[in-house]
């Protein structure tokens, strides 16, 4: 078998700028939700936000939980006509909850906005959103990240979570991706 290594063009985010991004966001969620009451929820995304929740959620003192959604969305094309299809759905009722909705990498953003509307009729106090890397040049829809670890230009990144058909998951960083890949 061949190293994933030999498929990484260059490495966009190395392990020492991970393990910052998430001391950082750490300390801001920490700050905001440290004088709450009420029950602080962590819905992360599958399958590409699971090495970051960890790595986040091990770093936060408060007491939490963790869920998870397996979601998709289909914009077609304009606007509102797009929905959102959920695969996988929470184990609890999240009414007057604090939710952050954790996510590898915001795109068009569609995913992320229909979620949170999703969660917001549920009855929740709250939905933030805290996203690992950010695409802003790739934004389709008009929406607020609360928490965003690294804004990235438009190339497609794997690692950490994030994939390309799948593989590549298990990168303890983010690259980028040659061309031969695809091309394959
Ligand atoms: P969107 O913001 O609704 O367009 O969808 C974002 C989703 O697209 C992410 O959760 C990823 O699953 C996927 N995605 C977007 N950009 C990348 C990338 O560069 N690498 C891997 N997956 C990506
Ligand atoms: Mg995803």
């Amino acid at each position: 078998m061949h190293s994933m290594k030999d498929d990484i063009k260059y490495v966009m985010v190395d392990e020492a700028k991970l393990g910052e991004i998430c001391d950082r966001l750490a300390e801001e969620i920490t700050k905001d939700y440290g004088d709450s009451n009420r029950d602080l929820v962590f819905v992360t995304v599958l399958k590409g936000s699971v090495l970051f929740a960890t790595d986040l959620m091990r770093r936060i003192p408060l007491p939490c939980e963790m869920e998870f959604m397996k979601v998709s969305s289909y914009g077609a094309g304009t606007e509102t006509s797009g929905f959102i299809q959920v695969h996988l759905d929470l184990k609890r009722d999240i009414t007057d909850a604090d939710v952050i909705v954790v996510e590898d990498i915001i795109d068009s953003g569609r995913t992320l906005q229909k979620l949170q509307s999703l969660l917001e009729n549920r009855g929740a106090h709250s939905v933030k959103c805290c996203t690992l890397l950010d695409k802003p040049d790739r934004r389709q829809v008009n929406m607020q990240v609360d928490y965003v670890g690294m804004v990235i230009p438009d190339e497609f990144v794997v690692g950490y979570g994030l994939d390309y058909d799948e593989k590549y998951r298990n990168l303890p960083y983010v690259g980028v991706l040659k061309p031969s890949v695809y091309e394959k």
